[in-house]
Protein backbone atom coordinates (compact mmCIF):
# COMPACT_ATOMS: atom_id res chain seq x y z
CA UNK A 1 0.00 0.00 0.00
CA UNK A 2 3.17 2.60 1.13
CA UNK A 3 4.39 1.68 -2.32
CA UNK A 4 1.65 2.92 -4.03
CA UNK A 5 1.12 5.61 -2.43
CA UNK A 6 5.10 6.37 -3.01
CA UNK A 7 4.23 5.48 -7.14
CA UNK A 8 1.23 8.11 -7.29
CA UNK A 9 3.57 10.95 -5.74
CA UNK A 10 6.06 9.91 -8.30
CA UNK A 11 4.13 9.93 -10.94
CA UNK A 12 2.49 13.20 -9.93
CA UNK A 13 6.14 14.58 -9.57
CA UNK A 14 7.25 13.58 -12.71
CA UNK A 15 4.40 14.48 -14.76
CA UNK A 16 4.84 17.93 -13.12
CA UNK A 17 8.59 17.89 -13.81
CA UNK A 18 8.08 17.71 -17.76
CA UNK A 19 5.60 20.63 -17.28
CA UNK A 20 7.58 22.97 -16.00
CA UNK A 21 10.41 22.23 -18.11
CA UNK A 22 8.23 22.60 -21.47
CA UNK A 23 6.69 26.32 -20.14
CA UNK A 24 10.38 27.17 -19.71
CA UNK A 25 12.55 25.90 -22.78
CA UNK A 26 11.63 26.28 -26.59
CA UNK A 27 9.98 30.12 -26.14
CA UNK A 28 8.97 30.63 -29.42
CA UNK A 29 6.60 34.03 -30.16
CA UNK A 30 7.84 35.10 -33.50
CA UNK A 31 5.34 35.82 -36.17
CA UNK A 32 7.21 33.72 -39.06
CA UNK A 33 7.81 30.35 -39.05
CA UNK A 34 11.56 29.09 -39.57
CA UNK A 35 13.84 26.38 -39.88
CA UNK A 36 14.94 24.85 -36.89
CA UNK A 37 17.49 21.58 -36.33
CA UNK A 38 17.34 18.48 -34.04
CA UNK A 39 19.18 16.29 -32.87
CA UNK A 40 18.30 12.45 -32.96
CA UNK A 41 21.00 9.75 -31.18
CA UNK A 42 20.01 6.35 -33.56
CA UNK A 43 18.94 3.84 -31.47
CA UNK A 44 19.94 1.24 -34.23
CA UNK A 45 22.18 1.04 -37.07
CA UNK A 46 20.20 2.37 -39.66
CA UNK A 47 20.36 4.20 -43.04
CA UNK A 48 19.63 7.87 -43.92
CA UNK A 49 16.61 7.11 -45.74
CA UNK A 50 15.05 5.47 -42.57
CA UNK A 51 15.99 8.64 -41.02
CA UNK A 52 14.41 10.59 -43.64
CA UNK A 53 11.07 8.07 -43.48
CA UNK A 54 10.69 8.41 -39.48
CA UNK A 55 11.11 12.53 -39.82
CA UNK A 56 9.44 12.81 -42.96
CA UNK A 57 12.04 15.32 -44.25
CA UNK A 58 10.73 15.81 -47.70
CA UNK A 59 13.92 17.11 -49.35
CA UNK A 60 16.58 14.49 -48.37
CA UNK A 61 19.52 17.76 -49.11
CA UNK A 62 17.84 19.53 -46.34
CA UNK A 63 18.80 16.26 -44.26
CA UNK A 64 22.39 15.88 -46.35
CA UNK A 65 23.22 19.69 -45.77
CA UNK A 66 22.37 19.72 -42.21
CA UNK A 67 24.91 17.07 -41.11
CA UNK A 68 27.61 18.89 -44.27
CA UNK A 69 27.26 15.07 -46.05
CA UNK A 70 28.09 15.61 -49.52
CA UNK A 71 25.34 15.79 -52.54
CA UNK A 72 26.42 12.57 -53.68
CA UNK A 73 25.40 10.38 -50.57
CA UNK A 74 23.39 7.02 -51.31
CA UNK A 75 20.39 6.58 -49.65
CA UNK A 76 21.29 3.27 -48.22
CA UNK A 77 24.04 5.34 -46.17
CA UNK A 78 24.92 3.77 -42.89
CA UNK A 79 23.89 5.77 -39.70
CA UNK A 80 25.38 3.81 -36.91
CA UNK A 81 23.29 2.74 -33.86
CA UNK A 82 23.99 5.95 -30.96
CA UNK A 83 25.34 8.58 -34.04
CA UNK A 84 23.81 11.87 -33.83
CA UNK A 85 22.07 12.92 -36.49
CA UNK A 86 20.61 16.68 -37.65
CA UNK A 87 17.38 16.59 -38.16
CA UNK A 88 15.93 19.65 -40.54
CA UNK A 89 12.42 21.10 -39.37
CA UNK A 90 10.03 23.63 -40.55
CA UNK A 91 9.12 25.13 -37.10
CA UNK A 92 5.60 26.91 -36.34
CA UNK A 93 5.51 28.86 -32.49
CA UNK A 94 2.28 28.05 -31.22
CA UNK A 95 0.91 29.06 -27.48
CA UNK A 96 4.32 30.74 -26.36
CA UNK A 97 6.20 27.41 -27.66
CA UNK A 98 7.36 25.93 -30.87
CA UNK A 99 6.87 22.83 -32.73
CA UNK A 100 7.77 20.95 -35.83
CA UNK A 101 5.04 22.32 -38.35
CA UNK A 102 2.76 18.87 -38.93
CA UNK A 103 5.75 16.90 -39.11
CA UNK A 104 7.05 14.19 -38.10
CA UNK A 105 3.56 12.07 -38.82
CA UNK A 106 4.32 9.10 -36.92
CA UNK A 107 1.94 5.59 -37.92
CA UNK A 108 1.69 3.34 -34.71
CA UNK A 109 2.32 -0.07 -34.60
CA UNK A 110 1.25 -2.73 -32.38
CA UNK A 111 2.58 -2.79 -28.84
CA UNK A 112 3.29 0.96 -29.32
CA UNK A 113 2.68 2.93 -26.13
CA UNK A 114 2.71 7.07 -26.01
CA UNK A 115 5.39 6.09 -23.63
CA UNK A 116 7.12 4.17 -26.12
CA UNK A 117 6.74 6.39 -29.01
CA UNK A 118 8.01 9.40 -27.10
CA UNK A 119 11.32 7.90 -25.30
CA UNK A 120 12.16 4.78 -27.64
CA UNK A 121 11.23 5.47 -31.28
CA UNK A 122 11.89 9.18 -30.94
CA UNK A 123 14.76 9.19 -28.37
CA UNK A 124 12.89 11.18 -25.51
CA UNK A 125 13.11 14.46 -27.37
CA UNK A 126 9.89 14.66 -26.57
CA UNK A 127 7.44 14.32 -23.66
CA UNK A 128 4.94 11.84 -24.55
CA UNK A 129 1.98 14.37 -23.40
CA UNK A 130 3.13 16.81 -25.97
CA UNK A 131 1.82 14.23 -28.73
CA UNK A 132 -1.49 13.36 -26.36
CA UNK A 133 -2.36 17.44 -26.16
CA UNK A 134 -1.41 18.48 -30.10
CA UNK A 135 -3.38 15.29 -31.09
CA UNK A 136 -6.30 15.77 -28.72
CA UNK A 137 -6.00 12.24 -26.81
CA UNK A 138 -8.06 12.02 -24.26
CA UNK A 139 -6.96 8.86 -22.73
CA UNK A 140 -3.06 7.71 -23.56
CA UNK A 141 -3.86 4.27 -22.94
CA UNK A 142 -5.72 4.08 -25.96
CA UNK A 143 -4.39 4.23 -29.46
CA UNK A 144 -5.07 2.74 -32.40
CA UNK A 145 -2.57 0.72 -34.71
CA UNK A 146 -2.56 2.62 -38.01
CA UNK A 147 -3.42 5.60 -36.42
CA UNK A 148 -1.37 8.81 -37.53
CA UNK A 149 -0.37 10.55 -35.08
CA UNK A 150 1.83 14.37 -35.13
CA UNK A 151 5.37 14.53 -33.46
CA UNK A 152 5.92 18.11 -32.35
CA UNK A 153 9.47 18.23 -31.89
CA UNK A 154 10.53 21.17 -29.84
CA UNK A 155 12.01 24.18 -31.68
CA UNK A 156 12.30 27.95 -31.46
CA UNK A 157 12.00 30.74 -34.15
CA UNK A 158 13.06 33.15 -31.43
CA UNK A 159 16.13 35.91 -31.85
CA UNK A 160 18.65 35.49 -29.22
CA UNK A 161 20.09 38.63 -27.52
CA UNK A 162 19.06 40.60 -31.09
CA UNK A 163 20.66 38.37 -33.62
CA UNK A 164 18.90 35.37 -35.27
CA UNK A 165 19.97 32.24 -34.51
CA UNK A 166 18.94 28.29 -35.68
CA UNK A 167 17.98 27.06 -32.36
CA UNK A 168 19.14 23.33 -32.31
CA UNK A 169 17.60 21.26 -30.08
CA UNK A 170 20.48 19.10 -28.43
CA UNK A 171 19.70 15.74 -26.98
CA UNK A 172 21.78 15.98 -24.00
CA UNK A 173 23.70 13.05 -22.85
CA UNK A 174 24.17 11.30 -19.41
CA UNK A 175 26.69 13.69 -17.16
CA UNK A 176 27.01 16.21 -19.71
CA UNK A 177 27.30 19.95 -18.22
CA UNK A 178 25.82 23.05 -19.72
CA UNK A 179 29.37 24.39 -19.70
CA UNK A 180 30.65 21.58 -21.81
CA UNK A 181 27.10 22.23 -24.57
CA UNK A 182 28.09 26.01 -24.65
CA UNK A 183 31.80 24.94 -25.57
CA UNK A 184 30.73 22.52 -28.25
CA UNK A 185 28.49 24.79 -30.00
CA UNK A 186 30.52 28.20 -29.48
CA UNK A 187 28.12 29.56 -27.51
CA UNK A 188 28.31 30.69 -23.74
CA UNK A 189 26.69 29.03 -20.63
CA UNK A 190 25.50 32.43 -19.49
CA UNK A 191 23.10 32.13 -22.28
CA UNK A 192 21.80 28.21 -22.14
CA UNK A 193 21.23 29.00 -18.71
CA UNK A 194 19.06 31.87 -19.85
CA UNK A 195 17.83 30.43 -22.57
CA UNK A 196 16.57 27.28 -21.11
CA UNK A 197 15.41 28.53 -18.28
CA UNK A 198 17.46 27.23 -15.92
CA UNK A 199 19.93 27.72 -13.18
CA UNK A 200 22.79 24.85 -12.58
CA UNK A 201 23.46 21.81 -13.85
CA UNK A 202 21.43 20.17 -11.48
CA UNK A 203 18.17 21.13 -13.92
CA UNK A 204 20.07 19.89 -16.90
CA UNK A 205 18.31 16.48 -17.63
CA UNK A 206 19.60 13.55 -19.08
CA UNK A 207 18.23 12.32 -22.85
CA UNK A 208 16.07 15.50 -23.51
CA UNK A 209 16.36 18.10 -25.89
CA UNK A 210 18.08 21.56 -24.80
CA UNK A 211 17.66 24.24 -26.66
CA UNK A 212 21.11 25.30 -28.29
CA UNK A 213 21.18 28.74 -30.63
CA UNK A 214 23.60 28.01 -33.41
CA UNK A 215 24.91 31.33 -34.67
CA UNK A 216 24.30 31.72 -38.70
CA UNK A 217 26.57 33.14 -41.08
CA UNK A 218 25.74 36.58 -42.36
CA UNK A 219 24.10 36.48 -45.68
CA UNK A 220 22.99 38.61 -48.76
CA UNK A 221 19.58 37.38 -49.04
CA UNK A 222 16.40 40.16 -48.99
CA UNK A 223 13.35 40.12 -46.57
CA UNK A 224 11.05 39.59 -49.66
CA UNK A 225 13.18 36.36 -50.98
CA UNK A 226 10.95 33.00 -50.20
CA UNK A 227 13.66 31.60 -48.03
CA UNK A 228 14.21 34.67 -45.80
CA UNK A 229 14.66 34.07 -43.12
CA UNK A 230 17.84 32.57 -44.55
CA UNK A 231 19.87 31.48 -41.67
CA UNK A 232 22.70 28.65 -42.05
CA UNK A 233 24.92 27.54 -39.47
CA UNK A 234 28.26 26.85 -39.01
CA UNK A 235 29.77 24.01 -40.86
CA UNK A 236 26.19 22.85 -42.54
CA UNK A 237 25.38 24.06 -45.95
CA UNK A 238 21.38 24.45 -47.76
CA UNK A 239 19.92 24.39 -51.18
CA UNK A 240 17.54 26.84 -52.49
CA UNK A 241 15.49 28.16 -54.85
CA UNK A 242 15.07 24.88 -55.77
CA UNK A 243 17.80 23.17 -55.46
CA UNK A 244 19.65 25.99 -58.24
CA UNK A 245 21.83 27.44 -55.12
CA UNK A 246 23.76 25.50 -52.72
CA UNK A 247 24.70 27.79 -49.57
CA UNK A 248 27.14 26.73 -47.04
CA UNK A 249 28.48 28.52 -43.71
CA UNK A 250 31.61 28.27 -42.68
CA UNK A 251 32.88 30.22 -39.76
CA UNK A 252 36.46 30.14 -40.86
CA UNK A 253 35.41 31.90 -43.93
CA UNK A 254 34.46 35.19 -41.08
CA UNK A 255 30.98 33.95 -40.97
CA UNK A 256 30.25 35.06 -44.42
CA UNK A 257 27.64 32.77 -46.66
CA UNK A 258 29.02 31.52 -49.50
CA UNK A 259 26.74 30.40 -52.61
CA UNK A 260 27.04 28.32 -55.61
CA UNK A 261 25.53 26.98 -58.57
CA UNK A 262 24.57 23.87 -57.11
CA UNK A 263 24.36 21.86 -60.45
CA UNK A 264 21.70 19.91 -60.10
CA UNK A 265 18.20 19.70 -61.37
CA UNK A 266 15.85 22.15 -60.04
CA UNK A 267 13.01 20.75 -58.09
CA UNK A 268 9.75 22.36 -59.77
CA UNK A 269 11.54 24.42 -62.42
CA UNK A 270 12.86 23.09 -65.63
CA UNK A 271 15.42 24.74 -65.41
CA UNK A 272 17.73 27.11 -63.44
CA UNK A 273 17.48 31.25 -64.43
CA UNK A 274 20.33 33.26 -65.07
CA UNK A 275 22.03 34.06 -61.89
CA UNK A 276 24.50 37.16 -63.55
CA UNK A 277 25.18 40.03 -61.23
CA UNK A 278 23.91 43.15 -62.64
CA UNK A 279 26.80 45.28 -64.63
CA UNK A 280 29.42 42.72 -64.18
CA UNK A 281 30.21 39.33 -65.62
CA UNK A 282 30.72 37.72 -62.04
CA UNK A 283 27.46 35.05 -61.94
CA UNK A 284 26.39 33.81 -58.10
CA UNK A 285 29.30 32.58 -56.55
CA UNK A 286 32.08 34.18 -58.97
CA UNK A 287 34.69 36.07 -56.63
CA UNK A 288 37.15 39.06 -57.94
CA UNK A 289 40.28 40.28 -56.03
CA UNK A 290 41.61 43.92 -56.34
CA UNK A 291 44.07 45.14 -54.15
CA UNK A 292 42.52 45.57 -51.24
CA UNK A 293 38.80 43.92 -51.38
CA UNK A 294 37.27 40.85 -52.87
CA UNK A 295 34.01 41.22 -54.80
CA UNK A 296 31.87 38.50 -55.06
CA UNK A 297 28.15 37.82 -56.69
CA UNK A 298 26.17 36.65 -53.99
CA UNK A 299 22.69 35.35 -53.89
CA UNK A 300 20.16 37.33 -52.59
CA UNK A 301 17.17 35.38 -52.50
CA UNK A 302 14.07 34.16 -54.90
CA UNK A 303 10.53 34.91 -56.15
CA UNK A 304 7.78 32.57 -57.50
CA UNK A 305 8.41 34.16 -60.94
CA UNK A 306 11.46 32.00 -61.00
CA UNK A 307 13.78 35.15 -60.49
CA UNK A 308 16.54 34.56 -58.70
CA UNK A 309 18.19 37.99 -57.32
CA UNK A 310 22.10 38.75 -56.71
CA UNK A 311 23.93 41.38 -55.35
CA UNK A 312 27.90 42.49 -55.45
CA UNK A 313 29.06 41.96 -52.31
CA UNK A 314 31.89 43.51 -51.46
CA UNK A 315 34.25 42.68 -48.89
CA UNK A 316 37.56 44.73 -47.43
CA UNK A 317 40.43 42.82 -46.44
CA UNK A 318 42.18 45.76 -45.74
CA UNK A 319 42.45 46.59 -41.86
CA UNK A 320 40.04 48.30 -40.51
CA UNK A 321 39.10 49.75 -36.53
CA UNK A 322 36.75 47.97 -34.86
CA UNK A 323 34.02 49.00 -32.93
CA UNK A 324 33.44 48.35 -29.34
CA UNK A 325 29.96 45.85 -29.72
CA UNK A 326 28.28 43.74 -27.26
CA UNK A 327 24.20 44.22 -26.20
CA UNK A 328 23.36 41.32 -23.31
CA UNK A 329 19.77 41.11 -23.64
CA UNK A 330 18.15 39.81 -20.82
CA UNK A 331 14.77 36.82 -21.20
CA UNK A 332 15.39 36.54 -17.58
CA UNK A 333 12.82 34.21 -16.46
CA UNK A 334 11.25 35.34 -13.65
CA UNK A 335 8.91 32.56 -14.08
CA UNK A 336 11.46 30.34 -13.22
CA UNK A 337 11.46 30.93 -9.58
CA UNK A 338 7.50 30.64 -9.04
CA UNK A 339 7.85 27.35 -10.89
CA UNK A 340 10.59 25.98 -8.32
CA UNK A 341 8.27 27.23 -5.73
CA UNK A 342 5.56 25.17 -6.79
CA UNK A 343 7.76 22.56 -7.18
CA UNK A 344 9.34 22.28 -4.11
CA UNK A 345 5.81 22.88 -2.30
CA UNK A 346 4.57 19.71 -4.29
CA UNK A 347 7.65 18.07 -3.13
CA UNK A 348 6.81 18.21 0.33
CA UNK A 349 2.97 17.38 0.41
CA UNK A 350 4.29 13.98 -1.36
CA UNK A 351 6.92 13.86 1.12
CA UNK A 352 4.20 13.83 4.17
CA UNK A 353 1.62 12.26 2.23
CA UNK A 354 3.61 9.76 2.22
CA UNK A 355 5.59 9.68 5.77
CA UNK A 356 1.82 10.44 7.67
CA UNK A 357 -0.39 7.71 6.30
C1 LIG B 1 -1.49 26.67 -24.10
O1 LIG B 1 -0.62 26.62 -22.98
C2 LIG B 1 -1.28 26.57 -21.73
C3 LIG B 1 -0.24 26.56 -20.64
O2 LIG B 1 0.78 27.46 -20.92
C4 LIG B 1 -2.14 25.33 -21.66
O3 LIG B 1 -2.84 25.34 -20.45
C5 LIG B 1 -3.11 25.31 -22.80
O4 LIG B 1 -3.81 24.09 -22.81
C6 LIG B 1 -2.38 25.45 -24.12
N1 LIG B 1 -3.34 25.55 -25.18
C7 LIG B 1 -3.32 24.74 -26.22
C8 LIG B 1 -4.38 24.99 -27.24
O5 LIG B 1 -2.49 23.86 -26.35
C1 LIG C 1 15.76 -1.41 -33.70
O1 LIG C 1 15.91 -2.53 -34.53
C2 LIG C 1 15.19 -3.67 -34.10
C3 LIG C 1 15.57 -4.82 -34.99
O2 LIG C 1 15.93 -4.40 -36.25
C4 LIG C 1 13.72 -3.38 -34.14
O3 LIG C 1 12.99 -4.47 -33.68
C5 LIG C 1 13.42 -2.19 -33.25
O4 LIG C 1 12.07 -1.82 -33.34
C6 LIG C 1 14.28 -1.01 -33.63
N1 LIG C 1 14.08 0.01 -32.65
C7 LIG C 1 13.70 1.23 -32.98
C8 LIG C 1 13.52 2.17 -31.87
O5 LIG C 1 13.50 1.55 -34.14
C1 LIG D 1 -9.67 3.73 -31.74
O1 LIG D 1 -10.46 2.60 -31.60
C2 LIG D 1 -11.62 2.80 -30.80
C3 LIG D 1 -12.32 1.48 -30.59
O2 LIG D 1 -12.30 0.71 -31.74
C4 LIG D 1 -12.53 3.83 -31.49
O3 LIG D 1 -13.67 4.08 -30.70
C5 LIG D 1 -11.73 5.11 -31.66
O4 LIG D 1 -12.49 6.06 -32.39
C6 LIG D 1 -10.43 4.87 -32.40
N1 LIG D 1 -9.66 6.08 -32.38
C7 LIG D 1 -9.04 6.55 -33.46
C8 LIG D 1 -8.32 7.84 -33.29
O5 LIG D 1 -9.02 5.96 -34.52
C1 LIG E 1 32.55 25.47 -36.99
O1 LIG E 1 32.60 24.14 -37.47
C2 LIG E 1 33.89 23.58 -37.54
C3 LIG E 1 33.80 22.22 -38.17
O2 LIG E 1 32.94 21.38 -37.44
C4 LIG E 1 34.47 23.53 -36.13
O3 LIG E 1 35.77 23.01 -36.18
C5 LIG E 1 34.49 24.93 -35.54
O4 LIG E 1 34.92 24.87 -34.20
C6 LIG E 1 33.10 25.55 -35.58
N1 LIG E 1 33.19 26.91 -35.14
C7 LIG E 1 32.29 27.48 -34.35
C8 LIG E 1 32.59 28.86 -33.92
O5 LIG E 1 31.29 26.90 -34.00
C1 LIG F 1 30.33 30.30 -17.33
O1 LIG F 1 31.27 30.91 -18.20
C2 LIG F 1 32.00 31.97 -17.60
C3 LIG F 1 32.85 32.62 -18.65
O2 LIG F 1 33.03 31.81 -19.76
C4 LIG F 1 32.81 31.43 -16.47
O3 LIG F 1 33.53 32.47 -15.84
C5 LIG F 1 31.90 30.78 -15.47
O4 LIG F 1 32.63 30.20 -14.43
C6 LIG F 1 31.03 29.74 -16.11
N1 LIG F 1 30.04 29.29 -15.18
C7 LIG F 1 30.06 28.09 -14.67
C8 LIG F 1 28.97 27.76 -13.72
O5 LIG F 1 30.91 27.27 -15.01
C1 LIG G 1 20.23 24.67 -8.54
O1 LIG G 1 19.31 25.73 -8.65
C2 LIG G 1 18.12 25.51 -7.92
C3 LIG G 1 17.17 26.68 -8.25
O2 LIG G 1 17.80 27.91 -8.10
C4 LIG G 1 18.46 25.44 -6.42
O3 LIG G 1 17.28 25.17 -5.71
C5 LIG G 1 19.43 24.29 -6.22
O4 LIG G 1 19.84 24.27 -4.88
C6 LIG G 1 20.66 24.48 -7.10
N1 LIG G 1 21.49 23.29 -6.98
C7 LIG G 1 22.81 23.35 -6.84
C8 LIG G 1 23.52 22.04 -6.79
O5 LIG G 1 23.39 24.41 -6.80
C1 LIG H 1 25.75 41.30 -42.51
O1 LIG H 1 25.74 41.76 -43.85
C2 LIG H 1 25.16 43.03 -44.01
C3 LIG H 1 25.17 43.37 -45.49
O2 LIG H 1 25.12 42.23 -46.26
C4 LIG H 1 25.95 44.06 -43.24
O3 LIG H 1 25.34 45.31 -43.35
C5 LIG H 1 26.01 43.64 -41.78
O4 LIG H 1 26.85 44.53 -41.06
C6 LIG H 1 26.56 42.27 -41.65
N1 LIG H 1 26.50 41.87 -40.25
C7 LIG H 1 27.50 41.26 -39.63
C8 LIG H 1 27.26 40.90 -38.21
O5 LIG H 1 28.54 40.97 -40.20
C1 LIG I 1 38.20 38.06 -41.84
O1 LIG I 1 38.21 39.42 -41.42
C2 LIG I 1 39.48 39.92 -41.01
C3 LIG I 1 39.35 41.34 -40.55
O2 LIG I 1 38.04 41.73 -40.39
C4 LIG I 1 40.49 39.81 -42.15
O3 LIG I 1 41.76 40.19 -41.69
C5 LIG I 1 40.53 38.38 -42.67
O4 LIG I 1 41.35 38.30 -43.80
C6 LIG I 1 39.15 37.89 -43.03
N1 LIG I 1 39.23 36.49 -43.42
C7 LIG I 1 38.62 36.00 -44.49
C8 LIG I 1 38.81 34.55 -44.75
O5 LIG I 1 37.96 36.69 -45.24
C1 LIG J 1 32.14 31.93 -62.60
O1 LIG J 1 31.95 30.63 -62.06
C2 LIG J 1 31.68 29.65 -63.04
C3 LIG J 1 31.40 28.36 -62.32
O2 LIG J 1 30.40 28.56 -61.38
C4 LIG J 1 32.85 29.53 -63.99
O3 LIG J 1 32.54 28.57 -65.00
C5 LIG J 1 33.13 30.88 -64.61
O4 LIG J 1 34.31 30.81 -65.39
C6 LIG J 1 33.33 31.94 -63.56
N1 LIG J 1 33.47 33.25 -64.17
C7 LIG J 1 34.32 34.17 -63.74
C8 LIG J 1 34.34 35.45 -64.48
O5 LIG J 1 35.09 33.96 -62.82
C1 LIG K 1 37.18 48.83 -51.51
O1 LIG K 1 35.78 48.94 -51.29
C2 LIG K 1 35.34 50.15 -50.73
C3 LIG K 1 33.86 50.10 -50.53
O2 LIG K 1 33.51 48.93 -49.92
C4 LIG K 1 35.73 51.31 -51.65
O3 LIG K 1 35.37 52.54 -51.04
C5 LIG K 1 37.22 51.28 -51.92
O4 LIG K 1 37.56 52.28 -52.89
C6 LIG K 1 37.66 49.92 -52.46
N1 LIG K 1 39.09 49.87 -52.61
C7 LIG K 1 39.69 49.34 -53.68
C8 LIG K 1 41.19 49.38 -53.68
O5 LIG K 1 39.07 48.86 -54.60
Amino acid sequence: MGFARILVCLLFYSSFTTISVAQQAFKCTAGKACRSLVGYKSPNTTSISSIQKLFGVKNRHSLLGANNLPLSTPSNYVIREQQVIKIPIPCICFNGTGASNKMPIYTVQPDDTLYYIANNVFMGLLKYQRIQQVNQIENPDLINVSQELWIPLSCSCEKVDGESVVHYAHWVEEGSTVEEIAEMFGTTNDTLYRLNGIANNSQLYAETAFDVPLKACNSSVREDSWDSPFLVPNNTYFLTANNCVKCKCDAANNWTLQCDLSGIKPSSWSTCPAMQCEDSSLTVGNTTASSCNTTTCAYAGYNKDQTIFTTLATQSTCPVTTAPGGSPGNFASRIGLSWNYLFISIHLICFLYIFFN
